[in-house]
């Protein structure tokens, strides 16, 4: 049976492939994906490559599609279901590199670090202008918190931050584990938090979340976190928001249109920007390589895999 490894995975996983299966590594373009892809039992995507409708109508002998990652948004899973394809991911590989790098900014946007060093290096020695925030007291404002978000949490507990979390699918014994308020309220929340990041998928219920009348309620010393999906974030709306001074600043690691590759946020000093990059590390890119290969071969091979995101409605159809 044949593979295609569409985006790069870890040598390791490929490997792992090679042991039972044709393995190709290829990165086509939409076009050419669409006129190789029934050449295929199974693909290997990242977020780079597409599967639309179209391609997996083409995909003649394609039986699974595997996403080494978490998110599926870039798979017309609907489609995949209707034709019988598994869509399979690996849920748990990055939830770590990801709650890191939501650390990593809470911390960078508090101290103001990419300011002070744009500053510094231009030979400015701005000492009197960089009075930056302990995180210690601080209330941390969770929009969802599922594996990610929970993680985020014990490591801001540990600075001493207060977790708020507003996440109507949490089971309540969470919000005890984590010493967490519990918010029931989206108002609520933003109206309290010093730091507000968000773990929440991208669906409907979520699309434009934090918007004008979320910006209008946060304290004018709050700062934004994205790590999770660009389009939760209405992103003219915090532009507006941070040139009229009603939150300090933002770090979006994810943008309603990726790549990304212009912005009017990119003008302001106050907003960090990365290329949705949370994921991306040796160690969550190595686990998801290896997780996602063998969810593969777990399909091919006849077995139930162990992390697909339409399983149920395989069954159903
Ligand atoms: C994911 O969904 O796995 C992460 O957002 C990383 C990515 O899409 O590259």
């Amino acid at each position: 049976m044949k593979v295609l490894i569409a985006d790069s995975i870890s040598a390791t996983a490929v490997a792992e492939l090679d042991k039972n299966f044709e393995v190709v590594e290829q990165h086509y373009s939409p076009d050419e994906l669409l006129a190789e892809i029934s050449k295929y039992d199974a693909v290997i995507v990242r977020s780079a490559t597409k599967i639309p409708r179209e391609v997996i109508e083409a995909g003649a002998n394609l039986k699974v599609i595997g996403r080494a990652g978490v998110g599926v948004d870039n798979i017309d899973v609907n489609a995949a279901t209707e034709n019988g394809i598994y869509v399979v991911n690996s849920p748990r590989a990055s939830t770590i590199s990801v709650a890191e790098m939501t650390i990593a900014l809470i911390l960078a946007l508090g101290r103001r670090v990419v300011q002070a060093s744009i500053k510094t290096k231009r030979g400015e020695w701005p000492k009197k202008e960089f009075m930056g925030l302990e995180l210690f007291g601080k209330k941390l404002g969770f929009v969802g918190c599922g594996r990610i978000g929970s993680e985020v949490a014990v490591r801001a507990i540990a600075f001493g931050m207060k977790p708020l979390i507003y996440d109507p699918y949490l089971p309540p014994e969470l919000f005890l584990k984590f010493g967490a308020e519990e918010i029931t309220d989206l108002s609520e929340l933003v109206k309290r938090s010093d730091f507000i990041t968000i773990h929440a998928l991208l669906n409907e219920e979520t699309r434009g979340m934090i918007s004008h009348r979320e910006f209008e309620l946060m304290k004018p010393t709050a700062y934004l976190v994205n790590c999770a999906r660009g389009g939760i974030v209405d992103e003219d709306a915090l532009y507006d928001a941070l040139k009229e001074g009603k939150l300090a600043g933002a770090a979006l690691d994810v943008f309603t249109v990726e790549p990304a590759k212009e912005s009017k946020l990119f003008e302001l000093e106050n907003v960090y920007v990365s290329p949705h990059v949370a994921a991306s590390t040796k160690e969550a890119q190595e686990r998801a390589g290896i997780i996602t290969a063998e969810q593969i071969r777990l399909v091919l091979t006849g077995a139930e895999p162990e992390f697909c995101v339409n399983a149920r409605d395989l069954k159903q159809s």
